[in-house]
């Protein structure tokens, strides 16, 4: 289905109002992104990269404009459609991993599964995606604080995978890891492409970008190219 839309964004402004005078994080941003596409967003700092990937990932509401995915427009739907919508087609990436640390690699990939189907999975599915990210059985019964950063970075790829989402969104996936890991963590979300997700993905490292089709440059909320 390639030139089905997944991700819609017209004249999206996102005003912060501050004591001191507003914020215009974003000024106007209209964005359109297919399915399958793989697309970065550079810019400097403040610039609006985070606040951008924020509304796309239903995490933030605009202040005015519109945001569609994958057909559903956000301002027509309730808290519950937008709850589902987040959960089913949508997987996150963080810089900072956001791993749950009370919880194993295992129950951190499972945790978004249980939040779907409200039970335990017991499929197997969450060890498959482990074991696909490069992390074993045994290394799965171990909490955050007992891997490396690119080990947490594989478990939170698997636990943004475990809902199947359409859309993977990354903020600096790289952004906490050594060149070496950083690539691979490049390769896989390459293969995650090539197997037909569409990923928006925030980086300041224009050879990180390098691995996107297509790149986008903000500046002081705008898209300057
Ligand atoms: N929650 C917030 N409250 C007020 N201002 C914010 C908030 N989040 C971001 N901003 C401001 O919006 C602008 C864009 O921020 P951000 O999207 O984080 O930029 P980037 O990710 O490109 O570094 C900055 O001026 C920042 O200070
Ligand atoms: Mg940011």
């Amino acid at each position: 289905m390639s030139g089905n839309k997944v991700i819609l964004l017209e004249d999206v402004y996102k005003i912060y109002n501050q004591r001191f005078g507003d914020v215009i994080a974003l000024n106007g941003v209209s964005l359109s992104v297919d399915e399958g596409e793989f697309i970065a967003i550079m810019g400097p700092s403040g610039s609006g990269k985070s606040t951008l990937l924020n509304q796309l990932g239903i995490l933030d509401v605009p202040t005015s404009g519109e945001l569609l995915i994958d057909g559903h427009n956000t301002r027509l739907l309730d808290d519950t459609r937008l709850t589902r919508l987040r959960r089913d087609k949508i997987g996150y990436i963080f810089q900072k991993f956001n791993l749950i640390p009370t919880l194993t690699a295992y129950e951190n990939v499972e945790y978004p599964s249980i939040l779907q189907k409200k039970r335990r999975d017991d499929s197997g599915r969450a060890y498959e995606l482990l074991e696909s990210v490069g992390i074993s059985r045994e290394r799965a019964g171990h909490t955050p604080n007992e891997l490396s950063g690119g080990q947490q970075q594989r478990v939170a790829i698997a636990r943004a995978l475990i809902n199947d989402p359409t859309i993977l969104l990354c903020d600096e996936p790289t952004g906490n890891l050594d060149s070496k890991t950083g690539l691979q963590i490049m390769d896989m979300l390459t293969e995650l492409n090539d197997s037909g997700r569409t990923i928006v993905m925030v980086t300041h490292d224009s050879n990180i970008a390098d691995y996107a089709d297509r790149t986008i440059v903000l500046a002081d909320g705008r898209i300057v190219s």
